[in-house]
């Protein structure tokens, strides 16, 4: 049996559509895989009753099928589903891993993540690996279609989850197809300080990158209080923040020494709308 904890990531990071990611400190799942005939799934944890334990409809199946490694596979979910957070990327990254150490098949940790992401198209339809490269490599990622670059980065961040779902399908039907010069000059502007903040560990240049004008604000308004809940957050010293993935997670970069007031003032701009949310005061790791 091998057993791997696979944490929760946020995606995009505003300027980054399905190409940023990053590895959170927690929440995590932790996946156990052991050797069968045919592969079988149980899930325990948070959110377990609405995630599908046939191989066919979860994203744990992907992976093993893609690896000719059948197995028993116990999932303890940590990163609640539809959250932005990474859910079932965490889920297929720890499977990926497990799998290949458990059939000795000595795949490289890249090599693993078009696998992992296979899984991920199982759930929102498009087999994107910005979730699944950095529960993978950790860091922050930039995954491309031939390839992932990763940095090592520790960057302080909030991430604030209200007690609300969006599902990735759903979410991903709301991004417009096409953008003006415009918007893409800025989003490549953006995008380009982001990387250079990770590699530099600088959370201002990190929250400055984080601006996007082309897919956020189609999907803010999908979020109840989301325009509160960033200024509130911004109001308290975070030095940018957008939408965790599709949502409707929100994170938040920061100096450390203003994490837990971020995280207390985001709680409450959601309280004022009457929506219940809890916030992780983690880092990019
Ligand atoms: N890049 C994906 C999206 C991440 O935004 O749809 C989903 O978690």
């Amino acid at each position: 049996m091998v057993t791997v904890r696979a944490p929760a990531t946020s995606a995009n990071l505003g300027s980054g559509y399905d190409v940023f990611g990053a590895a959170l400190g927690r929440p995590a799942d932790v996946v156990r895989v052991e050797k069968a005939d045919r592969t079988t799934i149980d899930v325990t944890g948070v959110g377990s009753q609405y995630i599908p334990e046939d191989p066919e409809k979860n994203t744990v199946g992907a992976v093993a099928e893609a690896l000719e490694a059948p197995a028993h596979i116990e999932i303890d979910k940590g990163v609640r589903p539809a959250s932005g957070l990474g859910s079932s990327a965490a889920s297929a990254a720890a499977a990926a891993v497990g799998l290949n150490e458990l059939y000795g098949r000595g795949l490289t940790r890249e090599e693993l993540v078009p696998i992992a992401a296979e899984g991920e198209a199982v759930v929102s339809g498009a087999a994107h690996a910005d979730n699944v490269a950095p529960s993978i490599m950790g860091g922050f990622t930039i995954a491309r279609h031939d390839g992932v670059t990763s940095v090592d980065a520790s960057i302080p961040l909030v991430t604030c989850l209200p007690e609300v779902v969006i599902s990735t399908r759903d979410a991903r039907k709301v991004v417009p197809e096409t953008a003006s010069m415009t918007d893409v000059v800025e989003v490549v502007g953006n995008a380009s300080t982001l990387a250079v903040g990770m590699a530099r560990d600088d959370p201002a240049l990190v929250g400055r990158g984080m601006e996007d004008a082309i897919v956020t604000p189609a999907r803010a308004e999908l979020i109840t209080g989301y325009a509160a809940v960033r200024t509130a957050a911004l109001e308290a010293g975070a030095t940018g923040v957008t939408i965790s993935g599709a949502g409707p997670a929100i994170i938040a970069a920061c100096r450390e020494s203003d994490r837990r007031t971020i995280a207390s003032a985001m709680i409450d701009a959601f309280a004022e709308v009457d929506v219940e949310a809890r916030a992780y005061q983690t880092r990019i790791g």
